[in-house]
């Protein structure tokens, strides 16, 4: 692993067309939320990658700044940009600090799950308040651990299988770490990629997020605000700050 964690150089460059999360619908409603929750303040998106979300916020207008650990899915964010250049701070989203007081930041696409263990996880909390305004809000979007799809005593879960992508993921559920394996078939070549995750359930992150100060306002299944049930997949959670 180089200094750019495991978003190099190679996953960088194939990351928008290879790592989903790029429909124009899905990212549309993304931003209407997102900007619902805003306010008149300023937005940070930690582990902002290619700008998938964060241009497009910015394009409707509110503005954004982003903290990221790769240079280079920075450099495939400043690629796609057009007007100037976004406010990216390159650091890691538990202690990096940006400049300046937010109405809301953001940690979107599973990323809580990329710090593999809890204390990193309970460390980007406080990072997370301590950037935030008083009323300020911290959204996570990230799936519900989908343990009740392994059979008891296995470990592995495929969860692509198409001519050009295959993928397994791997659980421990003594650590709740787990490692999601890519191969990805283009013509002759191939490309691996192993990532080491660890997974958290939604009330854990709400002691996270009460040990930093916040408390819970919004559990959603779905950008478009669905109500959380206990078949939903995935959620979008919303703490906030106290006015006090
Ligand atoms: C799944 S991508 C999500 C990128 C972007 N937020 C999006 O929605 O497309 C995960 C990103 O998290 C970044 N990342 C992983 N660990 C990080 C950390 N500790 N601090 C900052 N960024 C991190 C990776 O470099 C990568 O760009």
């Amino acid at each position: 692993m180089d200094e750019d964690g495991y978003f190099g150089d190679a996953v960088a460059k194939s990351y928008d067309d290879d790592h989903g999360g790029g429909d124009p619908a899905l990212i549309e409603r993304t931003v209407k939320c997102l900007k619902g929750l805003t306010g008149t303040g300023s937005v940070l998106e930690f582990a902002v990658g290619t700008g998938r979300i964060a241009l497009p916020l910015r394009a409707s207008g509110v503005d954004v700044k982003g903290i990221e650990l790769s240079k280079a899915m920075v450099a495939e964010l400043r690629k796609k940009e057009t007007g100037p250049p976004m406010d990216v701070t390159i650091g890691d989203m538990t202690s990096a600090q940006v400049p300046g007081q937010f109405s809301l930041v953001f940690l979107v696409f599973n990323t809580i799950d990329n710090l593999v263990t809890q204390e990193a996880q309970i460390a980007c909390f406080k990072n997370a308040a301590r950037h935030l305004d008083k009323g300020g809000r911290f959204l996570i979007e990230t799936r519900v651990p989908p343990l009740q799809r392994i059979p008891f005593g296995e470990t592995k879960m495929a969860f692509a299988c198409s001519s050009d992508h295959f993928g397994v993921d791997d659980y421990d559920l003594v650590t709740q770490r787990y490692s999601s394996n890519h191969v990805w078939m283009k013509g002759d070549q191939h490309q691996h990629l192993s990532i080491p995750f660890r997974y958290v359930w939604p009330s854990e992150l709400d002691l996270m997020a009460q040990l930093a100060g916040l408390e819970l306002e919004y559990r959603w299944a779905d950008w478009e605000r669905s109500p959380f049930t206990h078949l939903s997949e995935s959620h979008i959670s919303v703490w906030r700050k106290s006015e006090g």
